[in-house]
């Protein structure tokens, strides 16, 4: 090295110190939904903040719609060096850790203010680390909202599911969750979900307002029951080798731009739960079927025993903190 900076001028050795220093960290986003989505929308706000504040430092990719990497590859890819960030649902982690599927569980929370408080209490938290000993780090939890149940047919109480096919995401509760009404579950990747349907080679999926809009299953499945039955969110994530190789102050300021983002996030969440689906109740391509509290009931006697199955893995110290946080 000493030799072949030897027969360099002190102008050129500048100039090649300069163009080592001015080549940008390449950050690659890689998720599966729709820009138009609080993922979508949180990734796009965290490129923005970052091209602002870390311009000629950092340059983040985003990858919409699974164009790059399906959820189910993309913690290999981020083990492998080939993204860098991610943000699969809750649902998505179980090679990694079993803990996580407590969010799986239905009827768990009561709202998305309760699932809130559960992740971030000391419980919550530490079940972010979980993923650690795979190489892989937890920066937080982003929301999507609460699911829905859609169908071919109308899904009133239990029985109604009795002997349909319910796609669902790589997750054992949920597996559970619809045998548990009569049900046969598939896990199906989400970029086969619609074809699946328009195709009636399955019968109904679980999703929430904005992904079922976003995605137009609407549009192939003749109704909707609003049953909050359980929550989808997200766990934003990226590589130790990754992470723990930036330089200090890009990383500090990486993750206060990924917390602002997520925030923005988690209000364009907290609004699409609605305005997506009174959009998809104006557009009169499905019937939106509201449960009468006798007929939740049911819903919640026939999915509720799920957790029993459960709880030693997620641990019984996790559910409880996940039951307390449904008071205020
Ligand atoms: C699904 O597969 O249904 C969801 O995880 C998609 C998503 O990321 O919201």
């Amino acid at each position: 090295m000493k030799k072949i900076l030897f027969g360099l001028t002190s102008a050129a050795i500048l100039t090649l110190s300069l163009a080592v220093q001015a080549s940008p960290i390449k950050l690659k986003f890689s998720h599966v939904v729709a820009e138009n989505t609080p993922k979508g929308q949180m990734a796009n706000k965290f490129k923005a903040l970052v091209d602002e504040r870390l311009k000629g430092k950092v340059e983040v990719e985003i990858y919409p719609n699974g164009q790059l990497f399906g959820d189910n590859k993309v913690l290999e890819a981020l083990l492998l060096g080939d993204v860098q960030l991610a943000s699969p649902s809750l649902s998505k982690f179980k090679k990694y850790t079993k803990k996580l599927q407590i969010f799986d569980l239905p009827f768990l929370f009561n709202d998305m203010a309760a699932a809130e408080r559960f992740q971030q209490s000391p419980e919550g938290q530490a079940l972010l680390k979980t993923v650690e000993k795979k190489g892989l780090i937890g920066l937080g939890y982003m929301h999507n909202g609460m699911k829905q149940l859609s169908a071919s047919k109308p899904l009133h109480v239990p029985a109604d599911a009795k002997g349909l096919k319910f796609r669902i995401m790589s997750s054992d509760v949920l597996a559970k969750q619809f045998e548990a009404v009569g049900a046969t579950p598939l896990k199906k990747p989400y970029s086969e979900v619609f074809t699946l349907l328009q195709t009636k080679a399955i019968d109904g999926q679980e999703n929430t307002w904005s992904n079922i809009r976003s995605k137009k299953f609407y549009e192939v499945q003749p109704y909707i029951t609003s049953s909050d039955h359980g929550l989808l969110d997200y766990m934003v994530v990226t590589s130790a080798e990754f992470w723990n190789g930036l330089p200090d102050d890009v990383r500090t300021e990486l993750k206060k731009a990924l917390d602002e983002a997520v925030a923005f996030g988690n209000k364009v969440a907290a609004e699409k739960a609605m305005s997506d689906k009174q959009a998809i109740i104006d557009s009169k391509r499905t019937t939106v079927i509201e449960l009468k509290p006798e007929e939740r009931a049911k819903w919640v006697a026939a999915m509720k025993p799920v957790w029993d199955d459960f709880k030693d893995i997620v641990g019984e110290d996790n559910l409880k903190a996940a039951i307390d946080a449904n008071k205020e």
